[in-house]
């Protein structure tokens, strides 16, 4: 078990388009363990590799009832719209209002190496599509209507 440090901005790691994964081997089951530790550590709601300053396309997620690891992550679709108030580890101390896709349907790769077809609505939407974008470099407050600094 290990938890990491959580990069936060103005790191660049965190602009850079994480690269695919192409084998699935140990070192990436390694990443996923202590990004899970890391998660829970932090207790984030997900978590992208490019936050623990891994620029590769792993997402762990777990929004209070399912844990769940995507690899090489893809939304395929989207329906709806919500806006609500999001956060994220890597800018602390912010809170933002996002507009966001209500629902999605997400295609990654498990552990085994097998595509799994993911579907989520309201905050598991939310956190897919937050994560995802971290792959692409995109942070919440790019895409945030208005943001403030974080209650106390
Ligand atoms: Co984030």
């Amino acid at each position: 078990m290990a938890v990491y440090k959580v990069v936060t901005m103005p790191d660049e790691v965190l602009r850079a388009e994480a690269r695919p994964v192409n084998k699935i081997n140990e070192g990436v089951f390694r990443v996923l363990d202590n990004m899970k530790d890391t998660l829970y550590a932090e207790n984030g709601v997900g978590l992208a590799a490019p936050q623990i300053g891994i620029s590769k396309r792993l997402v762990v997620i777990d929004t209070g009832d399912n844990y769940m690891e995507l690899i090489n992550p893809q939304v395929i679709e989207k329906e709806g719209e919500e806006i609500a108030s999001e956060g994220c580890l890597s800018v602390p101390g912010i809170v933002g209002i996002v507009k966001r896709a209500e629902k999605v349907v997400v295609k990654a790769l498990n552990r085994q190496g097998e595509e799994m077809t993911l579907e989520g609505t309201g905050l598991l939407a939310r956190a897919f599509q937050h994560e995802i974008d971290h792959l692409d470099g995109i942070l919440f407050i790019d895409k945030a209507i208005e943001t403030s600094k974080e209650p106390i």
